[in-house]
């Protein structure tokens, strides 16, 4: 055992899993490239066998990101593992996690399998794993509520396979801290040849606990790997929370003694792009990344903080980034300052030429926007990919009239295919007109199953964000748009959206 604290990000494989919180290969390697800013360990990029565009998202990531271990998830069967190994050929390091669930309600009536058919299955898939690549990641799925006794059958048998990380997932979020700790803990004294391996925690968070079953999982059971997605992004109530374990751990060294290799100083930047791209809101008294965290609003508190300021606070605000994201740009801002700011949002342009056409874009918005937040470029930036990459329906321009006592009316141009249409439309506001507008065009026949609107940057001249949550035939999506203008900036986001429905390179998320 090491007393390092292997961090493994889940972000763009469990989080992505979320309905709703899919990206596109673009958006994955931009958040790659964040995580490895933060020095993540371990980034699990996908699940290559789930979709032609997860395996393109998981090759593109192994293929640019160099130091940190890239990660595939992979059933436990030949095929997939063999696409998880191809998809990390150009992989620096790379590592193939499979899995099978080992509970007796998954066995029996998910995978209609005997226990004896599952503990063959582990131990050849992890035999066939570890012929492609040397690191490789075992988890028993809904090991938490599994029996005990298989589970250690199996884990012994898979160690001796060639796992080197057992990972020991609470996959439905039934676990309370102590009792997962002890869990592990037992299972690491009876299985034999448990010293061989790195034991890992993968907590989800249906009770509120993740982050409190990961650290008990870690202190009581002795893992030295926890699994983990920014801003606890996943499925039903999320995963495990990195900022917040990530900082539990570095602010109680005392109580941990553990290290880590995160620079934690990129947290708040990895919190906000991911927020902005999938549209997913981080809550204002979130811990860590919340615009709450670090804000002092009661008297005494204030008072205190300014005599000695470790009297409220217990971190550093500017440890987790929010010091460095104060430096605000607007319109006397020069090109290689914006450049500069790209580079340290983790933007990587792929020429001079899109680097000008973003900042046309950002100069057109400091005329009307005096500050730009990190926020405000990252929307501009995520516009300038959709102009970039031609897609289907493009936002030209819309004029809407609202009055008190009369029904909104809207009128919208966009581009379908590059041919620009026009769309007119009433609704009950503004924004319903022109999201009407729209669709009297497109007839895409989505559901709507979520519009939210925030302000990026806190007052009533900073943009608004709108994200749109459309389903259809199965697939739901989301679209993010920004602007000054919260109508256009709905309208914008509705075709994003529109945009993702159609394009292929939107998977839809795979189950285990
Ligand atoms: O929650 C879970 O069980 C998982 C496994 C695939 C590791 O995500
Ligand atoms: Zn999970």
């Amino acid at each position: 055992m090491t007393d390092k604290l292997i961090i493994f990000d889940t972000t763009l494989r469990d989080g992505e899993q979320s309905p709703g919180a899919s990206m596109t290969r673009d958006e994955k390697l931009r958040i790659a490239r964040q995580l490895e800013r933060l020095k993540v360990d371990v980034i699990e990029a996908g699940f290559a066998a789930s979709s032609n565009g997860d395996f393109e998202a998981v090759q593109l990531i192994a293929n640019t990101i160099k130091d940190a271990t890239i990660c595939s998830l992979s059933r436990a069967n030949d095929k997939d593992i063999a696409r998880a190994a191809e998809a990390l050929k150009g992989a620096n390091r790379a590592r193939i996690h499979t899995f099978i669930a080992t509970s007796a309600l998954h066995m029996e009536k998910k995978l209609r399998m005997t226990p004896d058919q599952v503990f063959e299955q582990a131990k050849q898939a992890v035999r066939f794993a570890r012929n492609l690549v040397e690191d490789i990641e075992f988890s028993p799925e809904d090991g938490y509520r599994s029996d005990p006794d298989f589970l250690c059958r199996v884990i012994e048998a898979v160690i001796k396979e060639g796992a080197t990380t057992i990972n020991v997932p609470d996959t439905v979020g039934y676990a309370i801290p102590e009792l997962y700790g002890n869990f592990i803990k037992d299972l690491r004294e009876r299985v034999p040849n448990s010293d061989k391996a790195i034991w890992s925690v993968h907590c989800h968070n249906d009770l509120g606990m993740a982050v409190a079953n990961s650290l008990a999982g870690v202190k009581i059971g002795g893992a030295r790997q926890v699994e983990c997605t920014i801003n606890g992004l996943g499925e039903r109530a999320g995963n495990c929370s990195l900022e917040e374990v990530v900082m539990a751990v570095k602010t109680r060294r005392d109580y941990f003694g553990l290290d880590m290799g995160i620079d934690t100083r990129h947290i708040l930047a990895a919190s906000r792009m991911v927020s902005q791209t999938t549209g997913f809101v981080v809550q204002p008294n979130k811990a860590v990344v919340g615009a709450n965290a670090f804000a002092h609003a009661s008297g005494i508190h204030q008072d205190g903080v300014l005599k000695a300021r470790d009297t409220y606070e217990i971190m550093r605000a500017e440890d987790v980034g929010w010091s460095a994201n104060k430096i605000v740009l607007g319109k006397l801002s020069g090109r290689n300052a914006f450049k500069q700011r790209l580079q340290e949002l983790g933007v990587q342009m792929e020429s001079e030429a899109e680097i000008n056409a973003a900042f046309t874009r950002f100069k057109e918005l400091a005329d009307r926007k005096s500050e730009i937040f990190d926020e405000d470029i990252l929307a501009l930036v995520s516009e300038e990919n959709v102009a970039q990459h031609k897609e289907q329906f493009v936002f030209v321009s819309l004029s809407q009239h609202s009055e008190t006592g009369e029904r909104p009316q809207a009128s919208i141009v966009f581009t379908v295919d590059g041919k620009e249409v026009k769309g007119t439309s009433e609704g009950n506001g503004p924004v319903d007109a022109s999201l009407k507008a729209i669709e009297a065009h497109v007839k895409s026949g989505a559901e709507m199953v979520l519009y939210s609107v925030n302000a990026i940057s806190g007052s009533t001249e900073s943009q608004g964000e709108v994200t749109v949550r459309l389903q259809n035939s199965g697939r739901v999506v989301n679209g993010v748009g920004a602007d000054p203008d919260i109508v256009v900036a709905s309208a914008k986001a509705y075709l994003s959206a529109l945009n993702k429905l159609q394009s292929k390179a939107d998977r839809v998320a795979a189950q285990g």
